[in-house]
């Protein structure tokens, strides 16, 4: 990620190129890592995401029109018919943006759009410059972030008043509805609430939120990112069949979410097949380890966290079946180089896993994933360093 200013700076300048003049402003929204609790938001369960220093930058104007124009500076550069280069734009209206109609990353931005007038909330046209600086495909939430950013510009530049929870709904209907990915809302939630320094616990039963200290500097320890690049995508159906067989079993065990299991063995007896007793033993387990978690936090006992991490991880690979072998052995080596505990972050299937490494320690341990997955001919992993930070709102 570029220091601020220049990153601010790099997407005015595409602003400019696109419609002659400066933007209203600029707004950001960051990544996230989940510390833990995956694979529970769309269960009415907690988890404890946090926000990455990693930010996705929008430069956006109203329009008196209902017309969109929407560049990203991560689309290469296309000649036009007279041979000169200009960045690849979408135009549209706001009327052509429905479900199954606007794709790709176009469908995150102008989605946001879609959901707030859904809401009710009077939206106009307008033209903008996304420039992402959160590693796409990572885990990582880089469409959290764009939805994100999008929705706090339009929210503030239309005076529409709405509160963090409109703003994350109007950005879960783009990405659910509008780009097609049946994500389960805690990245955008991280995206619009958490605070810099803070985990936040979210209960997706009811929305609340708690933010709970997180000064891993203090407790002598860092958390590593351990970005696979081993890509993966939430809308090729393995995500949506986890949610849907989880949804399958709270129906047969008479409850409205997996939240409301209380005796797992008394649960587990009443399913029809091994598969889905993994699945829900994954579920209810994890909103335990997400509770432990938390109580560790408010406790600063920070240096406990590792046993709860190695734990989750093992319950992904074993019985919710998400994680991958980049995944398994980027958090084994980490662990084998001094890691007090890894795992996976985000939905799996590929992306990051998280390490949390003694101060000082980080070098060794990135060094030692990096041989490992050298000696396999794997495509070389990156790192970057998880510091709790702030929430989507105004740059410039
Ligand atoms: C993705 C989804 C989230 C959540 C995680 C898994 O990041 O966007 O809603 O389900 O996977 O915890």
């Amino acid at each position: 990620m570029p220091d601020p200013d220049t990153a601010v700076r790099r997407v005015t300048g595409h602003f400019r190129s696109l419609t002659g003049r400066s933007p209203d402003g600029v707004w950001a929204a960051p990544g996230r890592v989940n510390l833990i609790g995956e694979h529970v938001d769309y269960n009415g369960g907690l988890c404890l995401p946090f926000a990455l220093p990693h930010r996705t930058l929008v430069a956006l104007s109203p329009r008196s029109d209902d017309r969109i124009r929407l560049t990203s500076a991560q689309i290469r550069p296309v000649p036009d018919a007279r041979g000169a280069t200009r960045a690849a734009t979408w135009r549209g209206s706001l009327g052509e943006i429905a479900p199954g109609r606007s794709p790709g990353w176009v469908g995150y931005a102008a989605g946001v759009a879609w959901g707030l007038r859904r809401l009710g909330f009077d939206v106009p046209g307008f033209d903008a410059v996304v420039d992402g600086h959160v590693p796409l495909g990572s885990g990582l939430s880089s469409s959290a972030a764009l939805e994100c950013a999008v929705a706090v510009a339009l929210d503030e530049v239309a005076g529409l008043g709405a509160d963090p929870s409109q703003l994350a709904e109007a950005c879960i209907a783009a990405e659910n509805e509008i780009a097609g990915a049946p994500t389960g809302g805690m990245d955008q939630t991280a995206a619009l609430r958490c605070r810099a320094g803070h985990a936040l616990l979210l209960d997706t039963r009811d929305g609340s939120v708690e933010h709970l200290s997180l000064d891993l500097a203090a407790a002598g320890t860092e958390l590593l990112v351990i970005d696979t690049r081993a890509r993966h995508s939430l809308v090729d159906g393995q995500y949506g069949s986890r949610r849907a067989m989880c949804e399958q079993a709270a129906r047969i065990l008479g409850v409205t979410t997996l939240r409301e299991v209380d005796d797992l063995a008394a649960a587990l007896d009443r399913l029809p097949h091994d598969e889905m007793r993994r699945r829900v033993r994954h579920v209810v387990t994890e909103i335990e380890r997400v509770r432990r978690t938390a109580d560790l936090l408010s406790s600063r006992r920070l240096g406990e966290l590792g046993p709860l991490l190695d734990a989750s991880h093992a319950s992904l690979r074993d019985d919710y079946e998400v994680s991958c072998p980049e995944l398994d052995l980027g958090c084994s080596v980490a662990r084998e180089a001094g890691a007090s505990g890894a795992r996976m972050t985000g939905g799996g299937f590929g992306g990051s896993a998280i390490a949390l490494v003694e101060t000082g320690r980080t070098e060794a341990v990135a060094g030692a994933v990096t041989a490992a997955f050298a000696a396999r001919d794997w495509a070389a992993p990156a790192f970057l360093r998880a510091v709790p930070s702030d929430p989507a709102g105004r740059v410039r």
